[in-house]
C-alpha cells in the first residue's frame, strides 16, 4: 500500500513555519504565483536549489504569444489544437490563447530584455506554429532572462519569503485538504513543517527520470509523485516529449538543447546520406509539429542503421547565427563543434512532461488547497503533443489564474489551518549505503531502453516488471535528497511504463511500434490514475490543536 506520508528520520526535531501561501519552485510557474499572491498575502516560496537551476533558466527558444499584427488569438488556437492530436482542452486552450498576450506584456514590464529591432519585438518561428509568434531575449537565452527578472522582482519589489535549497519531502493532507509541504534543508539537514491554507505545486518536469535528458538535475518528477500520494489525480504520463534536436555526443549530463528556433530560422535536418529528408514526411518538412519531425527522425535512423542524424545551419550566415544562438554556439564549442561551419549531430532527447496533476482552468488540483501551474500541471492546453514555446506561456497564464482564484479559495476557508499538528512516520535513522545511487542508474536505464522514443508492448512489460522489481527490493538505511527522489521517480517511472502500455495506438509523442496507427475509437481519451479512497485517508497524520 502507498502510505500517505514518506517517513523522516527518527529522533529528528521538527521545525516550524507558517504562510497563507506556500509555492513550491523557483521556475517561471512558481515565480509568477508567488509574486501576484504577495500583493494580498504572506507568500512563502521553496525552490530545491537556486533560481538558476530551474528548467525555466534553461529554455532557449521563447514564449509563445498572439501579439503579431497578422496574428490572433484564433490562429494560436488552432496550431495548437492542430499540434494536440485530438486530446487539447479546448476550454484550456481558448483562456490559454486569449490570456497569452496581456500577460507576455505585463512579463516585458519585469523584463525588458525581449529582443526588439527599432523598438519593435522581434518574433521568431517555431515547428508548428502557422506564422512567427516567439518572442526571446538575449537571442536564445530566453529563460535565464526571464528567470533572473522574476528573481530579482520576487526578491526586491516583492514581500514574498525565499527559501533555496528546500527538498519537499511530502506534501501535508488533512481530511483530504492540503495545508502545506514537509521540508528537508539541503544545506543543513533540518526537516520543517510549512503549514500555509494554499499550496502551489510548481515544481516543474521529471526528465531525469530518463536520465539522458535536456532537463536540469533537480527535475526528478517529485510534484507529480507527492500530489499522487496526496490523493490527487494525475493523467497522460505516457505523454513524454521527445525534443527532436537533443545533441548527440557521449558524456553529457544533461543534454545541449540545439533549440527549435534555429529549424525556425532555415536550419535543415540531414540523414547520414547528407540528404534533407523532412521533405518525405511532411509538407512542412524541418517545421512540422514536434512529434512528427521526431518520427521522421526515427525512421531514417532505423533505415540507416544510425543512433542520430544533423542539423544543418551551415547555409546561414556565420557573424548572425553567433549573434541569434548564443548559448548554442557556446555550448556546442565546449564539444569542438562549430554551429557556422559543420554539420551538428542531433538526435531526439527526453524534454518535456505533458502529463501531470490533473487541473481546471483555475489550477484547482482534485485535492482542496492544493493548486498546480507549470509543467507539473496537466491542464490539457498540449494535448497529446506540445506545441513549441508554449510552455513558458502556460506557466504565466495559469499561475496568474491561480492567484485570482485562491483569493475566493482563503475567503471561504473559514479556519485557520496553520494551528494544525501532524504525526509523521518515522524511519531510517543509520548511516550505510542505501544504494540509492545504483537502483537510480538501473532505473534511468529500463526508462531509455525499454520505455523511450519508440515503444513495444513486450519492452513495456518487461520494463513495469523490472521496476516494480526494484521498488520491493529497496531498503533504506538512511532517508536523504537521493532516497526521497529515488522514491519520486520511481513512482513517476512504473506511472509511464503502465499508461504506455496501456495506450495501444500511436498518438502524439507516444509511439507504439507495434501500434502504428491513431485510434480514435478506442483511445481518444486520458489515461487519469488516482490512489484508491482507503490509500488515501489510512495512516494520515493525528490532526489536534497546535
Ligand atoms: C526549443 O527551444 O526548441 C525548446 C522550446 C520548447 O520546448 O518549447
Amino acid at each position: 500500500m502507498t502510505r500517505p506520508y514518506v517517513a523522516i528520520r527518527s529522533g529528528e526535531p521538527l521545525h516550524r513555519r507558517s504562510f497563507d501561501v506556500l509555492v513550491l519552485g523557483g521556475g517561471i510557474a512558481g515565480l509568477t504565483a508567488a509574486i501576484g499572491a504577495a500583493r494580498r498575502w504572506r507568500v512563502g516560496l521553496l525552490t530545491k536549489s537556486t533560481f538558476e537551476e530551474t528548467t525555466t533558466f534553461l529554455a532557449q527558444g521563447g514564449i509563445a504569444a498572439a501579439i503579431g499584427e497578422e496574428d490572433s488569438p484564433d490562429l494560436h488556437f488552432k496550431d495548437t489544437i492542430g499540434a494536440g492530436a485530438g486530446l487539447c482542452d479546448e476550454e484550456a486552450v481558448r483562456v490559454l490563447v486569449n490570456e497569452g498576450p496581456d500577460r507576455v506584456r505585463e512579463l516585458m514590464e519585469i523584463c525588458p530584455r525581449f529582443d526588439k529591432v527599432d523598438g519593435q519585438i522581434v518574433l521568431g518561428r517555431e515547428g508548428a506554429h502557422s506564422l512567427p509568434r516567439i518572442v526571446h531575449a538575449g537571442g536564445d537565452a530566453t529563460g535565464s532572462e526571464v528567470s533572473s527578472a522574476l528573481a530579482e522582482a520576487a526578491r526586491v519589489g516583492s514581500r514574498v519569503q525565499l527559501y533555496e535549497d528546500e527538498f519537499v519531502i511530502d506534501l501535508l493532507t488533512v481530511d483530504g485538504r492540503c495545508v502545506g509541504a514537509l521540508t528537508l534543508n539541503l544545506a543543513d539537514g533540518g526537516l520543517t513543517l510549512n503549514v500555509a491554507m494554499v499550496t502551489v505545486l510548481a515544481t516543474g518536469g521529471a526528465g531525469q527520470v530518463y536520465g539522458r535528458t535536456t532537463n536540469p538535475p533537480v527535475a526528478t518528477g517529485d510534484g507529480v509523485a507527492m500530489a499522487y500520494r496526496a490523493g490527487a489525480a494525475i493523467r497522460d504520463l505516457e505523454f513524454v516529449q521527445f525534443h527532436p534536436t537533443g545533441l548527440a555526443v557521449p558524456g553529457q549530463q544533461t543534454v545541449q538543447l540545439i533549440t527549435e528556433a534555429l529549424r525556425g530560422e532555415g536550419a535543415y535536418l540531414r540523414n547520414a546520406a547528407g540528404e534533407r529528408f523532412m521533405t518525405e514526411y511532411d509538407s512542412r518538412a524541418e517545421l512540422a509539429s514536434r512529434d512528427i519531425v521526431v518520427r521522421g527522425m526515427v525512421a531514417e535512423m532505423r533505415r540507416e542503421g544510425t543512433e542520430h542524424v544533423y542539423l544543418d545551419a551551415t547555409h546561414l550566415d556565420a557573424a548572425w547565427l553567433a549573434e541569434r544562438f548564443p548559448s548554442v554556439t557556446a555550448g556546442l564549442r565546449e564539444h569542438g563543434l562549430d554551429l557556422a561551419t559543420q554539420l551538428v549531430p542531433v538526435a531526439p532527447v527526453c524534454h518535456y512532461f505533458i502529463g501531470g496533476v490533473v487541473t481546471d482552468v483555475w489550477g484547482r488540483t482534485t485535492v482542496p488547497g492544493l493548486y498546480a501551474s507549470g509543467e507539473v500541471a496537466s491542464t490539457g492546453v498540449h494535448g497529446a503533443n506540445r506545441l513549441a514555446s508554449n510552455s513558458l506561456l502556460e506557466g504565466l497564464v495559469f499561475s496568474d489564474r491561480v492567484v485570482r482564484d485562491l483569493d475566493r479559495y482563503i475567503g471561504r476557508l473559514g479556519e485557520d489551518v496553520r494551528r494544525l499538528s501532524f504525526d509523521i512516520p518515522e524511519g531510517a535513522s543509520g548511516e550505510g549505503d542505501s544504494h540509492a545511487a545504483s537502483a537510480r542508474s538501473r532505473l534511468t536505464g529500463i526508462m531509455q531502453h525499454k520505455v523511450g522514443v519508440l515503444r513495444r508492448g513486450a519492452d513495456l512489460q518487461a520494463a513495469l516488471d523490472e521496476l516494480n522489481g526494484l521498488t520491493s527490493e529497496l531498503r533504506f538505511s538512511q532517508l536523504g535528497e537521493a532516497e526521497y527522489e529515488l522514491l519520486n521517480m520511481l513512482t513517476l517511472g512504473t506511472q509511464i511504463a503502465k499508461c504506455a502500455l496501456l495506450r495501444e495506438e500511436s498518438r502524439g509523442v507516444h509511439l507504439r511500434d507495434d501500434f502504428p496507427q491513431l485510434d480514435d475509437e478506442r483511445w481518444r481519451e486520458h489515461i487519469t490514475l488516482r490512489l484508491p479512497e482507503h490509500e488515501r485517508t489510512e495512516g494520515v497524520g493525528r490532526v489536534g490543536p497546535a
